[in-house]
This record gives structure tokens, C-alpha cells and sequence, in this order.
């Protein structure tokens, strides 16, 4: 059996699974530009279109990450090769640990007492209570629940929202389109964490942004293509002077890397993080892949990716 891993610190990857899969032939990308053979599994983290099209046999793709927009949207994607995702391979805390570091961030007024130190202003805020700062999740799949279960934890109230009903314990769970502007009306800091779908693109418009309360910030370690850009920096207002949003941290962009004439690097009430919310563990991660692939060699019925509804 032979297993192709395409990612970044490929041999780190390459070694640990082959310590796990003794019987397999593990190679990287990188090592099948000079030999090319038959590749029965591939384990990638947006594989380039020329690679997809170059593996005619495979029996199943492992995608490396959380989210298989990029794999979907890739022209090269061989049809009717099962795709499967890790399960949440300790990414979700990760992401919840961002997440909450955002949420503190707005709640105790860390923008304003930056923004207080560039005149040297020793001003000290009343602190809002955390049970008076309802935090909103978009996305409820195996990374939302368990950030919102995190932010339940710490003490806020939070929202959840969902395209159906879903049902979690000390959540607030809304749905649907009417879910969304209920959930919109309340919540002081809006996090998204929904797949990026043609569905879900631009679910951050002018529109949605317009039902937030005046004040509300926003934290998107999700997918770019969730916001309209413009509308976002509409809503943050121009220099100083400040919109209805009051600030967002930004992990994930429509383009990425961002451009470096993105008005959001130099916006001073936004904070740009590199796709950092995130990683995939290895460790975890090369379990669960060798895990996958004995389960596929075993001919056992896995959950796999639904192309239609892109995750
Ligand atoms: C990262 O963005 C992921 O989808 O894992």
C-alpha cells in the first residue's frame, strides 16, 4: 500500500505515519516529482491541481485539515474518490483558545487601552460582566460546539446558530434564516465558524452587520469567504472615527496570504492574524490518519465529506 502526504514539513509528517503504518510505503509529494508510481491513499492540505491529476488509483483522500473548500474547489479533484476529514484532531481548542483570547480582548476594552496608551491616557474602564457579554457562534459542526461549549465555560452566555436545529447543553441553539437575525439582535461579540460554502459566502454583509448591536465586535477564525469585505469595512468605520462594529480579529481571508494592500492590515481597529487559529496537531492527526486508512483497507463504512453541500 502506498500513501502520498502532501503538506507542509512533509517528512515530519512522512515519518510519523510510517512509524504507525510499518507495512505501508509513505512518500511526500516532494519525493514523487522524481519517481512517480501508483498511490493508494493521498493525506494532502490543499494539494495543487497538477498533483490530484497526476494519482489515477487512488482508493481514498484524507484531508489534512478542518475545513475541504479548497479540496472541493479544486479543479483537479478526482470524482468519486471518497473523501474523508480528521475528526477534531485537538484543533478545536485552539481555535477556542483564540477565540476566548478575542472575546477577553473586546470584553475587558484591551483595543481601547492600546489605543489609550498611544497618548500615554491612564483612564481605566468599568468592566463589563462576562454574563452581560452574550457571545454569537455561526456554525455549530465538531469545532463552533466545542468553542461555544469553551465560551460557556468562562462564564458567557452563548448563542449558537445552525443551517438545522441542533440541541447542546448551556447553548442557546437558533437556526435558520429567522435564527439568524434573532441571534444577530443579541450578542455582543459574533464569532464565525461555519464552513465556507456558496451557502455561507458573504453571510457577513451589510445586512447582518446592520443587526448587530452598535458596539459589537466581531472574531473570524473561519473562512474568508463568510465576509463581505467591503461591508466590514464600512461598518469599522474610517480612521478614527468608529462605525457600528467597534473592532475584529481576523484569521481567515478571502485572499490569503492577505495582500499587502488590504486596507485591513492598517486598519487600527482590526487585527490581522496569519491562519494561526487553528494547525492540525500532528501527533493526533497521524493517528487518526492511520486509523482512516486500516478502516479504509477494511472495506468499514466511513463518514465521508458530501461534496453537494461542500463539507
Ligand atoms: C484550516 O483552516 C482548516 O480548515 O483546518
Amino acid at each position: 500500500m502506498r500513501v502520498l502526504i502532501h503538506i507542509d514539513e512533509a517528512d515530519t509528517w512522512r515519518d510519523a505515519l510510517a512509524e504507525r503504518l510499518p507495512a505501508a510505503e509513505i512518500v511526500t509529494s516532494e519525493a514523487l516529482a522524481h519517481q512517480r508510481r501508483d498511490i493508494d491513499y493521498l493525506a494532502a492540505w490543499k494539494p495543487p491541481e497538477a498533483l490530484l491529476r497526476e494519482l489515477p488509483d487512488l482508493k481514498g483522500i484524507i484531508n489534512l485539515g478542518a475545513g475541504v473548500d479548497a479540496l472541493l474547489n479544486n479543479p483537479g479533484l478526482p470524482k468519486d474518490v471518497p473523501i474523508v476529514k480528521l475528526r477534531d484532531a485537538g484543533m478545536a481548542e485552539l481555535i477556542g483558545d483564540y477565540v476566548r483570547y478575542g472575546v477577553l480582548h473586546f470584553q475587558r476594552d484591551f483595543d481601547r487601552y492600546r489605543r489609550q496608551q498611544s497618548s500615554k491616557e491612564w483612564r481605566e474602564h468599568a468592566v463589563d460582566d462576562k454574563a452581560d457579554w452574550p457571545v454569537g457562534v455561526l456554525g455549530l459542526g465538531a469545532i463552533g460546539a466545542k468553542v461555544a461549549g469553551m465560551l460557556v465555560a468562562d462564564g458567557f452566555p452563548v448563542h449558537g446558530w445552525s443551517r438545522s436545529p441542533k440541541q447542546f447543553d448551556g447553548i442557546t441553539c437558533h437556526h435558520g434564516d429567522n435564527g439568524l437575525s434573532e441571534l444577530l439582535d443579541q450578542v455582543r461579540t459574533l464569532v464565525l465558524l461555519l464552513p465556507g460554502t456558496p451557502e455561507t459566502r458573504h453571510i457577513i454583509d451589510s445586512e447582518t452587520l446592520a443587526a448587530l448591536p452598535e458596539g459589537a465586535s466581531l472574531i473570524n477564525p473561519g473562512r474568508g469567504t463568510l465576509i463581505d469585505e467591503a461591508a466590514l469595512l464600512e461598518a469599522l468605520g474610517k480612521g478614527e472615527t468608529e462605525g457600528r462594529l467597534r473592532g475584529a480579529l481576523l484569521d481567515a481571508f478571502a485572499e490569503e496570504p492577505l495582500p499587502r494592500d488590504n486596507p485591513l492590515w492598517a486598519h487600527p481597529r482590526v487585527w490581522v492574524t496569519p491562519h494561526m487559529a487553528g494547525p492540525t496537531p500532528l501527533k493526533e492527526a497521524v493517528g487518526q490518519v492511520a486509523e482512516l486508512i486500516e478502516a479504509f483497507e477494511a472495506g468499514e463504512t466511513l463518514e465521508t465529506v458530501d461534496p453537494s453541500a461542500g463539507y
